[in-house]
């Protein structure tokens, strides 16, 4: 919990020296005399780093807001940080050109730049271009009968299947999903499936549960380098990098492998997944001039680049789908009328039992609501992912230079009352209007502007198809003497509940 004495020291740190006016429209009048308060001093040389080990970093944040405003800096270590606290200057702010750098710290360069989720400039943008254009090509779209669609379904059979298998035991429900979830982001990449018991999907697991412990014991070092240089922590250091060269390698063996296929073709084929598109694009470019714009390697080393891209999209999209998955059957045990709300609207399309498909979406609108209202409530990114401006920013009379860590708190919009009356409450039918599912330009879980996440159709087409056909399938609760797990969950690389088991019974027919 939040100590007094941090209530104090904040109260004794308070900035007099600030005019803030919140939520201003860039354009109007106001705009001369807006500007950024200042957050609290914090330590010498630490700055607020020391109030970061007692609460997750969303919780202090939020807490800071109440006093220092919609839009406030700190300083964290050696980073300058600006917080912004509302969706209106999220938006203004993230659809700047300038506002798409990310943070140059340690553990971002082990990325080398490369990849797409701490690239920059016109490899990270030609790469986007290219991953959304490849991503529909595949199916990745919320209409029906994609070849996209099918893969799910080969991913769903099987759960449905497992489940079945268990006979109202108690199940990990993390464990079991995690595999499908991770499956579909793999066929998608390099029409590859773990299958049960796969010694790789071990690896997988043993390094990111692995990596997120080494994380934590040198996250302070993203904000003061002189933290790395401590007995032990180069060492953490060296581990997670080659944590990395693992994950990095089942790639890398997927393209060798796919290359020497290649060569023993001996007709052109349609590209089957994104790795083909990738290898495809790499042909092409092999007769491009070097500066072309088009290229989508520009001075990089393109294997090197697409294995990064695929480590990004796994750690990009397997935990925040895999943990929306779960929070969604943790919000239906808290909320059994919305459960029955939901099976009722399935029964109006189709049988028990019978599959959901991507052609029922759109009769389907409360699914699709109960989907976003989770990852609100829930704030599964609470605080998004860190950018950093490229050049000065003019806020009023401050000047934010460049290179400042831009944060947005993401789970305070999520519970603004002004956006979502009764924030605390779990109502879905706040995405539904005159009876269709609509999101509004305030629901900023997968971000916005130019970074904002590029597999958001992906997760909602998946969240979709699974949850709509798990709930068709069967009726599931805790253990017998387990509580459904609270809201308050864990901070890792996203928010996710307390581990937790399931009891699933099929529906009866
Ligand atoms: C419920 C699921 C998901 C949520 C809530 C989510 C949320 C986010 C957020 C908040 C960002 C940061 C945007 C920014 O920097 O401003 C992001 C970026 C990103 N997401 Fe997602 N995401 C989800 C699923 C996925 C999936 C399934 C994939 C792909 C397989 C994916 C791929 C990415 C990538 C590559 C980026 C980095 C984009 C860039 O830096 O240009 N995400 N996501």
């Amino acid at each position: 919990m939040w100590s007094n004495r941090d209530e104090r020291l904040f109260f004794f740190c308070e900035n007099a020296n600030f005019s803030y006016i919140s939520t201003v429209d860039l354009h109007d009048d106001a705009e001369k005399s807006r500007s950024i308060n200042k957050g609290p001093w914090g330590f010498p040389f630490l700055g607020i780093l020391p109030f970061m080990n007692r609460r997750p970093p969303h919780l202090v944040y939020l807490n800071m807001s109440k006093q220092y405003g919609d839009v406030f800096s700190v300083q964290m270590g050696n980073n300058l940080t600006v917080c912004l606290g509302t969706t209106k200057l999220m938006k203004e702010f993230f659809s700047r050109n300038d506002s798409t750098g990310r943070p140059d710290t340690p553990l971002n360069n082990l990325m080398e730049g490369y990849g797409i989720i701490t690239s920059q400039g016109a490899l990270w943008k030609r790469q986007r271009v290219f991953l959304h254009e490849k991503f529909r090509a595949l199916g990745v779209k919320l209409w029906p009968n994609t070849r996209f669609e099918k893969s799910i379904f080969v991913e769903i059979e099987e759960l449905v299947t497992e489940l079945n298998d268990s006979k109202g035991q108690a199940v990990n429900p993390a464990r079991l999903f995690g595999r499908h979830i991770h499956n579909v982001i793999c066929q998608l990449m390099m029409s590859y499936r773990f299958e049960p018991n796969d010694k790789n999907f071990t690896m997988f697991n043993e390094r990111v549960s692995r990596g997120m412990q080494l994380f934590g014991q040198v996250l302070i070092g993203e904000h003061l380098r002189a933290y790395l240089k401590l007995p032990g922590k180069m060492a953490v250091l060296n581990e997670i990098k080659r944590n990395l060269v693992d994950i990095s390698k089942f790639h890398r063996d997927h393209v060798i492998e796919r290359v020497k296929q290649r060569e023993t073709l001996t007709a052109a084929k349609e590209p089957a997944d994104l790795l083909d598109y990738y290898l495809d694009r790499l042909d092409e470019e092999k007769s491009m001039d070097k500066n072309d714009k088009k290229n989508i390697f520009p001075d990089v080393d393109p294997v090197k680049q697409i294995v990064q891209v695929m480590n990004d999209l796994f750690s990009a999209g397997m935990d925040t789908s895999l943990t929306s998955l779960l929070w969604t059957f943790i919000m239906m045990l808290k909320n059994p009328e919305a459960a029955s709300k939901v099976r009722a609207e399935i029964r109006k399309v189709v049988a028990v039992g019978e599959r959901v498909t991507m052609a029922h979406r759109l009769e389907m609108p409360y699914i699709e609501a109960v989907l976003l209202e989770t990852m609100r409530m829930v704030s599964l990114v609470p605080l998004g992912t860190t950018h950093v401006n490229t050049e000065d920013w003019k806020i009023g009379e401050y000047t934010v230079p460049a290179g400042t860590h831009i944060v947005p708190l993401i789970n305070k919009m999520n519970m603004d009352p002004e956006i979502y009356p009764e924030p605390e409450s779990f109502k879905p039918e706040r995405f539904i209007r005159e009876g269709k599912f609509t999101i509004t330009d305030t629901f900023m879980q997968f971000g916005i502007g130019q970074r904002m996440c590029i597999g958001n159709m992906l997760a909602r087409m998946e969240l979709f198809l699974f949850f709509s056909n798990l709930m068709n399938s069967f009726e599931f609760s805790m253990p017998e003497g387990e509580d459904v797990p609270p809201l308050d969950g864990v901070l890792g690389s996203t928010h996710a509940p307390l581990p937790f088991k399931l009891c699933f019974k099929p529906l009866v027919v």
